[in-house]
């Protein structure tokens, strides 16, 4: 405030350069994620500290892989005097409960990846949020498996589609829905999609659920596996080779582009991922960042909705659509 005051005093111009000094020094931003160990989540960790390092204020980072994590975690936000923070929560559900926490400590609050819900299940649209185009992105999943499959020359009724599903969540549950729609719409039999249920949302949770269903079915030629993010394809596809299914007989399509996946396709021999659709991690942590901080220093409310696209890539293509999205 002294500073603020000093500046008041010496113009106009100086007063407002000043003060937007002044005011980014004193902003605080919590950027809580329920899965810190996800390349996904270190990416827009990484991009959220760009805009903080640009703009000139104070980052947090939290990793909350539970409801109570993530409650403890909005309190020490509260008492570290920030004003606001961002958030991809372990449970959706827990929405009129961290609206209230926020409250409570006085803080602004802007979810990103997954929405939170009410008590009936509704998204809670009061919260701004961003995520990604749930059910097109689905959409390109299954557009891509039946590309590969018809490249391949197989014949549909002799594939199985692997499910990996994490149904509590709803853009899981959109991204899923959107891959079946367009296999079935391209002549997949719908009594060959098999739901593997995952207990969590990791390669290894994707992992243990496809190999019920690998070993539930062994008429099955070939195997197809899609599911909320690339550690959900991985899961399914490193199912296939625990059982002995070859590379050539397995098409598996994830969502994100993170490490996970660029990893995969940098292997010397091609497995059973053939592709991602890459989604935005600087969108969806640069961006929000600089939303949050707008927010608080400006009183500039993000948008309601913000919804992010994304772009296949395949072991070929990987590099330039990386690239074209500005993510290296
Ligand atoms: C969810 C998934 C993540 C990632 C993001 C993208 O949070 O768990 O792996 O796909 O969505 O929005």
């Amino acid at each position: 405030m002294r500073l603020l005051k000093t500046a008041l005093l010496t113009g106009a111009f100086a007063a407002s350069m000043m003060m937007t000094a002044a005011v980014a020094q004193d902003i605080k931003i919590g950027f809580i994620v329920k899965q810190p160990e996800e390349p996904w989540f270190q990416d827009e960790w990484k991009f959220a500290q760009q805009a903080a390092d640009e703009k000139g204020f104070t980052l947090v980072k939290i990793g909350a892989e539970d409801g109570e994590k993530l409650i403890a975690a909005i309190d020490n936000l509260g008492a570290q005097g920030a004003q606001g923070f961002i958030v991809c929560t372990p449970d959706v559900k827990l929405g009129p409960a961290l609206v209230a926490k926020a409250e409570a400590n006085g803080l602004k609050m802007m979810t990103v990846d997954d929405r939170l819900v009410d008590a009936s299940g509704a998204a809670i649209e009061s919260v701004p949020h961003m995520g990604i185009s749930a059910t097109k992105i689905g959409e390109a999943v299954g557009q891509a498996i039946l590309d590969e499959a018809k490249a391949r020359g197989w014949a549909l009724a002799e594939v199985g589609a692997i499910r990996v599903s994490y149904d509590q969540l709803p853009t899981a549950v959109d991204r899923v829905e959107g891959a079946i729609a367009t296999l079935k719409a391209g002549g997949f039999p719908e009594a060959n999609i098999f739901d593997a249920p995952q207990a969590k949302t990791d390669t290894e949770a994707a992992l243990n659920a496809a190999t019920t269903v690998l070993n539930a079915h062994p008429e099955i030629k070939h195997w197809v596996a899609f599911g909320l993010n690339d550690e959900a394809a991985l899961g399914a596809v490193r199912a296939t080779e625990s059982v002995g299914i070859t590379a050539d007989n397995v098409i598996a399509v994830g969502i994100g582009g993170a490490e996970s996946a660029i990893n995969e396709f940098k292997k010397p021999d091609p497995t059973g991922f053939v592709g991602t659709i890459i989604i935005s991690p600087k969108r969806h942590g640069y961006e929000t960042a600089l939303n949050m901080f707008d927010w608080v220093a400006n009183d500039k409310a993000p948008e309601a909705l913000i919804l992010t696209a994304g772009a296949l890539a395949t072991r070929s293509t990987y590099e330039a659509v990386r690239k074209d999205l500005g993510i290296e």
